[in-house]
């Protein structure tokens, strides 16, 4: 059984989907437990303004909404994908990392800065290097796709460098740390900043706009936390009654695992295979606000990510990579455990940076999973 945790509902949220498909983690666990049950709405209050003021849109665009029909029919919900495979870097990381490069001192960026990712914030820093016109290192670990690395020289032109280090994400943030250090430049952290999660939470408040009907989920995935803690963040602070999912691979769950703990754990090795959520630690900041606002974390396997790109390819013809597929899984996997009523479920489809040869992997495991389901 997949690992989860669950915080319970805050006490004004109005249940839509029967208790028994949160988590099993005991209320003992809930990060809720012990304490006013207001709390998370008025700390949702002080990043509410740092959304709704966030910058990112010089850079950025406001991604669509789509209604996924064919797997809306299948699953008997109705299911919407928030599209930040459609952004200029193929993914939402470039909304942090301009929101918290433009907010930055003019001399802080004067120096430079300097970022260590798994690929796509990686893009964001150079994009946003490039716009500002910032000289930029970019540390990212040897095992990232080929097709990021890319991206990045792209994106950055003559702004940026990029210097290979470190298997993990967590590696390669030390080898940025020691050269930041060397350098004296300004550190653009990938996940755990306030202005970082401000301008992922950007992506919370377009949800909300673009979709003023009844929501019942939303399912978010989980790297280091910045999405989720700013989604979840915008969306207690302005309708408390939707649910917010975060969702992990089974083998890089570092926020499950902290939540359940009810501390920040560090695993000993993580999954590969979804780069983008490869991280072994998950911020403070982001924990602070993943425990205190998020409904649920679950979790599911490569296989399950497999056949959700597939759904998204069914849907939009647009392939995302594993990590961009994260939410639409777990969407999957509660929508078949929720039975009853239908509901409205929206997954954020938020990157689109794979190699073009991990295609055959994805298609034989996906191929598989439906084989299984026949
Ligand atoms: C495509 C994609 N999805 C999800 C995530 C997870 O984001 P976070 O680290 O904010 O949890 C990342 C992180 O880089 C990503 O690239």
């Amino acid at each position: 059984m997949p690992l989860t945790a669950a915080r319970t509902p805050p006490p004004s949220a109005a249940r839509t989907t029967p208790p028994s498909v949160l988590s099993a983690t005991s209320a003992s666990a809930s990060p809720s437990a012990g304490r006013s049950p207001d709390l998370g709405a008025r700390d949702a209050d002080g990043y509410l303004k740092r959304i709704l003021t966030a910058r990112v849109y010089d850079v950025a665009r406001e991604t669509a909404m789509d209604s996924a029909p064919g797997l809306s029919a299948r699953l008997g919900h109705r299911v919407l994908f928030k599209r930040e495979d459609q952004q200029p870097v193929f993914s939402f990381k470039v909304r942090g990392a301009y929101n918290k490069m433009v907010n930055l001192p003019a001399e802080a960026l004067a120096r430079g800065v300097i970022t260590a990712s798994a690929g796509n914030h990686a893009q964001g820093v150079a994009l946003s290097a490039a716009r500002l016109g910032v000289r930029a290192i970019i540390v990212v670990p040897l095992t990232a796709p080929q097709v990021k690395i890319d991206a990045v020289r792209t994106h950055g032109g003559a702004m940026v460098e990029v210097v290979q280090a470190g298997e993990s994400y967590s590696e390669a943030c030390d080898h940025a740390l020691m050269l930041q250090r060397e350098h004296g430049m300004t550190f653009i952290p990938a996940f755990d900043d306030p202005d970082v999660i401000a301008g992922q939470g950007t992506v919370g408040m377009e949800i909300l706009r673009q979709h003023r009907g009844p929501l019942d989920a939303i399912f978010v995935p989980i790297g280091g936390g910045s999405l989720a803690a700013g989604v979840a963040a915008y969306v207690k602070a302005v309708r408390p009654e939707i649910r917010v999912i975060g969702v992990q691979t089974e083998d890089s769950c570092a926020m499950a695992r902290s939540i359940a703990a009810g501390e920040r754990i560090t695993l000993g090795e993580v999954g590969l295979f979804s780069d983008g959520t490869a991280v072994k630690r998950v911020g403070e900041e982001t924990f602070r606000l993943c425990r205190a606002h998020l409904d649920d974390v679950l979790t599911v396997d490569t296989d399950a990510l497999c056949a959700a790109i597939k759904d998204v390819f069914q849907d939009t013809r647009s392939l995302v990579e594993p990590a961009g597929a994260l939410a639409v899984a777990g969407l999957k996997r509660f929508a078949e455990q929720a039975g009853g009523a239908p509901q409205t479920l929206v997954a954020i489809t938020s990157g689109a940076n794979m190699n073009f040869d991990r295609l055959r992997i994805v298609a034989e495991r996906a191929e598989v999973v439906e084989a299984a389901a026949r």
